[in-house]
């Protein structure tokens, strides 16, 4: 990128498990619009699911060939006319999907499920996301990331904490809970995070992953941790009393391990699914009604919840960062994205400027 030529690298992902660099003009911001100079963009693990090794998603999940990356934080560089609250300098993290603004859904704070076909665009998916120098978003979509939080803190607040913060306020989590969390990638490792700062002081993980499941016990955010396998229920039962876990939280998608947080958890207990995708067999009777459990689908967060989030963050001296295991420069974004895919790593960034070298 050179500001004399007004031109930059962004990221595509053609579908064939490669990430591409292609030349772009720095776009300029219109109205309502501010350019954002980005100093962190994460990898998420629905980018390798849906776009890196084929196109599979469709509708809100469809992706158009636009730049990647849909969990950026930067600064902003320019203000498009007719802003009313965000201004040149201000450090900001980005609300994923840009949403009509005027639906039902967008009314709420979750831009997330607006209804409307012709304006619900996300970033990285349907419109230009955080894969490259700088990026437009809407003033609608920013959250303002507090300074006690890094660039790298804020990146994942979109989307993972986000999602895992509204997926554990639908359950309740309290010091009263033991919390299962089936999949250990950053979506489950935020669990664990967030579980803790929420009062759970104890917390069981299953992965089958050996990298990720020693992370979990490395930083602290799993109390015990199970490779996955058949006798997972059994095993919790054992370690619970033979009761189960009060709360669990399934980030990993696959149908074994959801139906392990839904049997591994007691009576009166509630399980909540993030990881998408895939399907999984549920015998109501006794995995629900006869043990009266709740279970709850999540799907991301609402702009306010976000904003709620990163206040929390600062109070909780909590911070998403250290969920990075390794940190790549633009130019070396390929290698990014086929380590994530690889799965042997936390999260996975890409940084510019101050963010690379911390
Ligand atoms: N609900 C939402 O709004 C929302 C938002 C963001 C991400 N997601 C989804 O959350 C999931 C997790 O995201 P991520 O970025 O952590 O992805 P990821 O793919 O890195 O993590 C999934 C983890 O599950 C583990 N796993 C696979 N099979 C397992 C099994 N049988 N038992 C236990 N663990 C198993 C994998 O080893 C991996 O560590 C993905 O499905 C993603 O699409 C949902
Ligand atoms: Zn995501
Ligand atoms: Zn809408």
């Amino acid at each position: 990128m050179t500001a004399s030529t007004g031109t930059m690298n962004g990221v595509v992902l053609p579908g064939d498990s490669t990430a591409k660099l292609k030349v772009y003009p720095i776009p300029e911001p219109s109205h309502g619009e501010v350019l954002i100079r980005l100093k962190v963009s994460t990898i998420c693990g629905s980018d390798i699911r849906c776009i890196y090794h084929e196109h599979l998603g469709k509708g809100p999940e469809g992706y158009r060939g636009v730049i990647a990356g849909h969990e950026p934080a930067g600064i902003i560089d320019k203000v498009g006319p007719n802003c009313r609250r965000f201004k040149q300098g201000d450090r900001v993290i980005v609300y994923h999907i840009s949403g009509c603004g005027v639906c039902y859904d967008c009314r709420r704070g979750y831009m997330i499920s607006c209804t409307s076909e012709q304006y619900r665009r996300a970033y990285g998916w349907q419109r230009d996301g955080g894969m490259a120098p700088y990026m437009l978003a809407e003033e609608k979509d920013l959250i303002f990331l507090p300074d006690q939080l890094s660039y790298a803190d804020g990146a994942q607040v979109a989307c993972g904490f986000g999602t895992v913060y509204e997926g554990l306020e639908r359950i309740g989590i309290s010091g009263n809970d033991t919390v299962l969390i089936t999949g250990l990638g950053p979506v489950g490792l935020a669990a664990g995070m967030l579980s803790r700062a929420l009062g759970a002081n104890r917390i069981i993980g299953i992965d089958v992953v050996d990298e990720r499941i020693n992370l979990a016990m490395e930083l602290g955010l799993c109390d015990e941790v199970l490779v996955s396998g058949p006798d997972n229920v059994d095993e919790i039962r054992a370690m619970t009393g033979g009761r189960g876990v009060e709360r669990a939280v399934d980030c990993s998608a696959h149908h074994e391990a959801r139906a392990t947080a839904v049997r591994a958890t007691r009576k009166w207990g509630k399980i909540v699914f993030l990881g998408e995708g895939g399907t999984f067999g549920l015998n109501p009777s006794p995995d629900m009604i006869h043990d009266q459990k709740t279970i709850y689908g999540s799907w991301v967060t609402s702009t306010w919840k976000m904003e709620e989030l990163v206040e929390r963050l600062v109070r909780w001296t909590v911070h998403p960062a250290d969920l990075i295991t390794h940190r790549f420069s633009l130019d070396d974004v390929a290698q990014a994205y086929a380590l994530m895919s690889s799965g042997k790593c936390g999260k996975v960034a890409v940084c510019f400027d101050e963010e690379l070298g911390a």
